[in-house]
């Protein structure tokens, strides 16, 4: 086992090895680590049918221990978070690990000082600042289990969420600017909260200094707060398997479910994935542009960097604002060395002119990554050739929330990148392509649903409160096996090529969404009677999302009536999820293609909103077949 894979050969070496002596091998990777107290079994519990992976077992530990404490001595004062504030002429910041430690410390007293305990779980819904990377260490030291919702979602999916995972506690700021867009975040979780009564406290970041509504009693100041706590906190031991966080992702069926890591087995599997895939270095300037919002946030952007005792750059921006040219700036202003970036923000690049890229060196660069959804080829070669400059290898990487950390990828520099392959499997995966019937696929050149066999460190523990629902969505469809949602390929020589979901999540600009989820909140339009979502392929956000819908009173005959009905459908959207989640095509139908049984034929729908017209299929089956025309012919 190599502590850092350098050669091809050592790759296949450590693969064999973790395949044939998972023990061993994980036993090794978890060596360097601060433990308080070591583990009785490396990896135990059953895993599938069951579902109860359990890795490090009997092990007392601290994240934080090892994310900060662990690099004091050697790396005090080298930077562990630079952070690039959403408008260029804002002065940046940094902070030294020494600075990060004492910072987070400060704030897991201010936790402490307002009653949080081991175990409480804390609601985090912030804009993307050192805050509140400092906020979610804080939580991991005094072991609150911390729960980050995405400052783009509604205050209806903040309320949903705050109440599924018994929260008690919320953190916020003022406000936040992400490009021109301006967004209260205080007032959203004020309306949130209306309907929490589980939530004792709010602390409140200043951030923008926008005016807020205070609520006595339940509302602080952080900056009041932090007044006169200890700059020491002593870090809390936690068990090996204890939650560490809730983090909402969507699903095919139903609301969103709470997916839950652990300690020790997710810190590892962060750190080993984190430093092998991007190949890092002590002097790397490491970039991962996703929010903390979201899991690659979480693992790439926190935790991995950390843990890694690298500089990880935190930016509250996007990547248009003030202009295209907005990333390669923060990166030459940085001397940003790894990149990590999703197909999206490159597509939404690429249609911009190439002068924004060419104004800037981007000599600094040294790996390229890319996470979320398929790159197309078109986006890996626009993104080699000119971010790169040919000479950056670029790791696209397959994982989702619910693996903890990167499944397969190249391994920069090592094993192959080749574009539209995510590429061979991390050390202690094991990916599997299957036939509907469960029987695995064998051999090279091969499609099927891509499962994995066999536990690892980052695997899923359970759903928040619902231990049997993630049983059954990922432990039982197919015994022995870990069920991704994706179906994939495995090409001519053993790369894996993501395909995309197989089941009705639909991924628009890196995020999921349940097509059931985003009908529910259409359905709560007074205007609708019923509809049907599908995805659509969309040249700059991978899918779009496409609904049909029925109207109460049919579809409308002004453009006035037309107007406001899909006005109301988007606000309920809004509403129910937030502006992410807004159908980019609405069109109105008197009816859904339905069997005789009542089930919609989707097939039809997201052919008609593939754009495609001849080809339907076998619709003698339905129950008014006529719908069909009248579908094809309103489609937008
Ligand atoms: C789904 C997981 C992984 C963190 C970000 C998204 C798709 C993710 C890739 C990739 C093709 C990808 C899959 C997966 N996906 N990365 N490199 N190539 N597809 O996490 O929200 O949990 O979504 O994103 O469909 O199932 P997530």
């Amino acid at each position: 086992m190599h502590t850092r894979i350098r050669t091809l050969e050592e790759y296949h070496a450590d693969y064999q090895q973790s395949i044939e002596d998972p023990d061993a091998f994980w036993a090794e990777a978890a060596e360097p680590f601060t433990w308080r107290k070591k583990w009785d079994t490396v990896r135990s519990g059953e895993f599938s049918p069951a579902g109860e992976s359990r890795w490090f077992d009997g092990a007392t530990l601290n994240l934080t221990e090892n994310c900060l404490d662990r690099h004091l001595e050697l790396r005090a004062n080298k930077l562990a978070i630079i952070f690039e504030p959403n408008d260029p002429k804002t002065r940046h910041s940094r902070l030294t690990y020494r600075e990060l430690h004492e910072q987070v410390c400060q704030f897991a007293n201010v936790l402490k000082k307002n009653g949080v305990a081991k175990g409480d779980r804390v609601v985090l819904y912030m804009p993307m600042i050192p805050q509140l990377a400092i906020a979610v260490l804080a939580c991991a030291r005094i072991g609150a289990v911390h729960g980050v919702i995405f400052a783009g979602f509604s205050a209806s999916a903040i309320a949903d969420r705050i109440n599924d995972a018994d929260a008690t506690f919320v953190l916020t700021a003022d406000g936040l600017n992400r490009g021109a867009k301006q967004i209260p975040v205080k007032s959203v979780v004020d309306e949130a909260l209306e309907t929490c009564p589980s939530v004792r406290r709010v602390i409140v970041v200043e951030h923008t200094g926008w005016p807020v509504q205070w609520h006595q009693g339940r509302d602080v100041w952080y900056h009041d707060e932090v007044q006169d706590v200890e700059k020491d906190c002593p870090a809390e031991a936690m068990a090996a398997e204890d939650p560490l966080f809730i983090l909402y992702t969507s699903g095919s069926t139903g609301k969103p479910k709470g997916v839950v890591h652990t300690q020790a087995g997710y810190m590892v599997w962060a750190d080993y994935t984190f430093r092998n895939v991007f190949q890092v270095e002590e002097n790397d300037v490491y970039w991962c542009t996703a929010d903390i919002g979201w899991v690659t946030g979480h693992t790439y952007g926190l935790y991995g960097p950390l843990l890694a005792g690298s500089t990880t750059l935190l930016f509250e921006g996007v990547p248009t604002f003030p202009s295209p040219g907005r990333f390669w700036e923060v990166i030459d202003k940085h001397h940003v060395s790894i990149f990590y970036t999703a197909p999206t923000a490159i597509r939404s690049l690429m249609a911009h002119s190439l002068d924004h890229v060419l104004a800037y060196s981007l000599s600094s660069l040294r790996v390229l990554g890319s996470v979320g959804e398929p790159i197309n080829e078109e986006a890996w070669h626009w993104y080699n050739q000119h971010v790169g400059k040919g000479r950056c290898p670029i790791v696209d990487t397959w994982w989702q929330t619910e693996t903890g950390g990167i499944m397969i990828s190249a391994l920069a520099g090592i094993t192959p990148s080749v574009p539209a392959r995510a590429g061979l499997p991390m050390p202690g995966v094991q990916p599997v392509l299957l036939n509907q019937d469960g029987s695995e696929i064998e051999g090279n050149d091969q499609e099927g649903y891509l499962a994995i066999k066999g536990s690892w460190p980052g695997v899923i523990r359970t759903t928040w409160g619902d231990h049997e629902r993630a049983r059954q969505t990922y432990f039982t469809p197919y015994p022995g096996y870990y069920f991704t949602g994706d179906g994939a390929r495995r090409d001519e020589k053993g790369l894996y090529r993501i395909i995309g979901r197989v089941d009705d999540v639909i991924n628009v600009s890196g995020h999921r969404f349940g097509t059931a989820e985003i009908e529910n909140a259409i359905n709560q339009s007074d205007y609708v009677v019923e509809s049907a979502v599908v995805g659509y392929p969309h040249d700059v956000k991978g899918q779009g999302i496409y609904a049909y819908v029925i109207c109460k009173n049919g579809v409308p005959t002004t453009d006035i009536e037309l107007q406001k009905a899909e006005a109301s459908i988007v606000e309920a959207v809004v509403a129910a999820i937030g502006r992410i989640a807004k159908p980019d095509k609405i069109q109105l139908v008197s009816g859904l293609p339905k069997t005789r049984s009542g089930k919609i034929m989707r097939r039809i729908l997201r052919k008609v909103a593939e754009g495609e017209t001849t080809n339907l299929g076998d619709v003698t089956t339905l129950l008014e077949p006529l719908v069909v025309d009248e579908i094809l012919a309103g489609r937008k």
